[in-house]
């Protein structure tokens, strides 16, 4: 799998915003868009990719089955209806969204039971030429581990929220182990992490953005990006040309990496069984 080092995120992003970040991250040499079941915008991304005229080789489009769609007959229909809604006969990675069973008790063994039928599910479809590359989100080391023991074919991606505030160093040790990439979600803590004190130091003492100080720091964790933004102005800020032409000094990043706190933005799966 020839995963970019740089995505768009597209969480909470729907209609013309979305249409538009798609195009503007085309214009910025960004090939990466991320999707998912959950949000609802592949249709719009779709079109935004047919009006910008990109071949479809050209563009690495990763989705996601949703936990509301676990389990062999729903993630089967799940992952037509996403190559229906992205209009493609394959995407380049489709992962399980999340380790658990939407409306499902957390301790509940439905869980376990049912990502593994998506996980199946997966399979299938990679074999069927339908996905290029699979992989799971959100999955904590003991889902990873068991699901390393079970499966035919290994992840080739584990997403997770990755920032300075929540390393996850024992999980990305267990992905490196197992040979899994990490792709980082909410590197810019949802947008908090733009305003934190030391990011802000660190942008002034580099003249980059926050934006950029907190992807290089994912980055030179050895993780892929995917910030989210519907603003043209802040896109410009991510493409890889920004954002692969420079480093920063091991100082700065010890001084963002002390930031841990193991503050999560977003959910957390590692209580599901
Ligand atoms: N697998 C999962 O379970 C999962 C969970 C969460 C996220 N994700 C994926 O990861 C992507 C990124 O995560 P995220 O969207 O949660 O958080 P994020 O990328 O850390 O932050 C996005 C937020 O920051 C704002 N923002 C972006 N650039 C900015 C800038 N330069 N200045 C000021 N504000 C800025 C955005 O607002 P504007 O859009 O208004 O600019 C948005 O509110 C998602 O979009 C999604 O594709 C996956």
């Amino acid at each position: 799998m020839d995963l970019p080092l740089i995505g768009l995120g597209t969480f909470k992003a729907r209609g013309e915003s979305v249409k538009l970040a798609v195009r503007t991250a085309l214009q910025q040499g960004i090939r990466h868009i991320d999707t998912a079941s959950i949000y609802k915008n592949e249709e719009d991304i779709a079109a935004a990719l047919k009006e910008q005229g990109v071949s479809r080789q050209d563009v690495f489009i990763t989705s996601k089955v949703s936990p509301y769609e676990q389990g062999t007959g729903q993630a089967t229909r799940a992952c037509q209806q996403i190559l229906q809604r992205l209009q493609t006969d394959y995407v380049d990675l489709m992962l399980v969204h999340w380790p658990g069973v939407a409306r499902t008790d957390a301790a509940s063994p439905h869980n376990a039971e049912m990502r593994w039928q998506t996980w199946q599910v997966l399979e299938q479809l990679q074999q069927q030429g339908k996905a290029r590359a699979i992989g799971v989100s959100n999955y904590s080391a003991s889902h990873l581990q068991e699901l390393l023991t079970r499966a035919a074919v290994k992840p080739a991606v584990n997403q997770f929220e990755l920032h300075p505030r929540r390393q996850e160093v024992a999980l990305r040790q267990a992905c490196a182990a197992a040979g899994v990439a990490v792709v980082a979600y909410a590197s810019l803590g949802c947008g908090d992490l733009l305003q934190q004190p030391v990011v802000r130091q660190v942008a002034a003492r580099t003249g980059k953005t926050e934006a950029q100080v907190l992807l290089r720091w994912a980055l030179q964790q050895g993780c892929a990006v995917i910030p989210k933004s519907v603003h043209p102005q802040y896109i410009q800020q991510y493409s890889p040309q920004q954002l692969l032409s420079w480093q920063l000094a091991d100082a700065d990043v010890a001084a963002l990496s002390a930031l841990e706190d193991g503050h999560k933005y977003c959910w957390d799966a590692s209580n599901i069984l």
